[in-house]
């Protein structure tokens, strides 16, 4: 298959459909990966299909919260991308539809396992660990020396100089959240990210955007997913990736099909697509460095070998769960956003 990597129509639809908030006939995504990633995965679907779909990107809190508050009357059929334990909380919520996509066989270990976990209404589309980034020439401009673990992000010395989403939107920011309660306990990971607050400049709403901006050297360290800085680097960005001393945790990153979806013979297309080779191997052809979950699709040439980082053994049963998370957001806005005066911005 032909994959279409120019923005053609689908990129024109996808933008008038995400200015207007218009549907399409046949199919509506939102998409939690990459705005790239989501041009190019629905141009190619498009063209697989014949369908007219519309795509448009939001991060992965945010897409959780407009599923719920459209669980009477559904608007999107599929939610592709995005990390897996907001989708797990999902399912827990009732708000999915079970469906076993085509490939599944072809997944993974951890996606069959994540499937299992899901019971049957998410998979797994893709894997990438946690870290941080630093623009070096920020940093030695600075007269600063490099951070290699979580704890020196809280030394003064990178005050106003490192960016982090704000986990209540940002499935990368509730991950690491999650991960510092798993590496550290729970009141020490609050007491951590309460002194880390006031280094950071931006609590942005999408969890890529600090690496982003690290990258155009608009701040120092960029909290985020290792394949996001890679794709940032890739593009010429000075940035240096680490992967913490202490170690790390990861995503899956899923596909589900809401409960009650108006195009739902539309939408298992679109689930079995993504889980499809030629689907996943639209995350490399936009420039992204995600594991992809099946097994026969090709690997991004610059992944990371994410069996070099040493890695928390990730709970995701715990924190896709809705009352783990809604207590860990709560904790992080009172004790954490409560106590620090960064601006938070788009
Ligand atoms: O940019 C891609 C990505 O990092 C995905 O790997 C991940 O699932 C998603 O973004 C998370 O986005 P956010 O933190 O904005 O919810």
């Amino acid at each position: 298959m032909k994959l279409v990597t120019s923005l053609g129509a689908g990129a024109a639809f996808w933008l008038s459909s995400a200015l207007t908030g218009a549907t399409a006939q046949d199919l509506n995504v939102l998409c939690g990966v990459d705005k790239d990633w989501c041009l190019t995965m629905e141009a190619a679907f498009e063209q697989t299909t014949g369908l007219d779909v519309a795509m448009a990107r939001r991060s992965t809190g945010e897409i959780l919260e407009q599923i719920r508050d459209e669980k009477d009357d559904p608007q999107v059929d599929v939610w592709w991308g995005g990390t897996g334990d907001t989708h797990l909380q999902a399912a827990a919520e009732g708000l999915l539809e079970p469906y076993r996509p085509a490939h599944t066989g072809d997944a993974l270990p951890w996606a069959q396992n994540f499937y299992q976990l899901s019971g049957g209404t998410a998979s797994g589309v893709y894997a990438g660990a946690l870290g941080f980034a630093y623009n070096s020439s920020v940093l030695t401009g600075n007269g600063l020396k490099a951070p290699s673990c979580w704890k020196d992000l809280t030394d003064p010395r990178y005050l106003g100089l490192v960016q982090l989403a704000n986990p209540n939107s940002s499935g990368t920011a509730y991950t690491f959240l999650a991960t510092l309660v798993q590496l550290l306990g729970e009141d020490e990971a609050i007491r951590y990210l309460a002194a880390l607050a006031h280094n950071i400049s931006h609590f942005t709403t999408s969890g890529a955007a600090p690496v982003k901006a690290a990258a155009r050297g608009e701040t120092g360290i960029g909290i985020s997913f290792i394949h996001d800085a890679v794709t940032q680097q890739q593009a010429g960005a000075p940035l240096v990736i680490v992967a913490p001393c202490e170690g790390t945790g990861y995503e899956i990153g899923a596909v589900s099909i809401v409960k009650g979806a108006k195009h739902l013979q539309a939408a298992r297309r679109f689930v079995n697509y993504s889980m499809s080779p030629e689907g996943q191997a639209t995350g490399t052809a936009s420039g992204q460095n995600q594991i992809p979950s099946n097994a026969r699709a090709a690997l991004p040439p610059a992944a990371p070998d994410i069996s070099l980082i040493r890695m928390v053994d990730y709970d995701f049963a715990t924190f896709g769960s809705p009352e783990q998370r809604r207590r860990l957001l709560d904790r992080f806005d009172k004790e954490v956003l409560g106590n620090s005066s960064p601006v938070v911005t788009q």
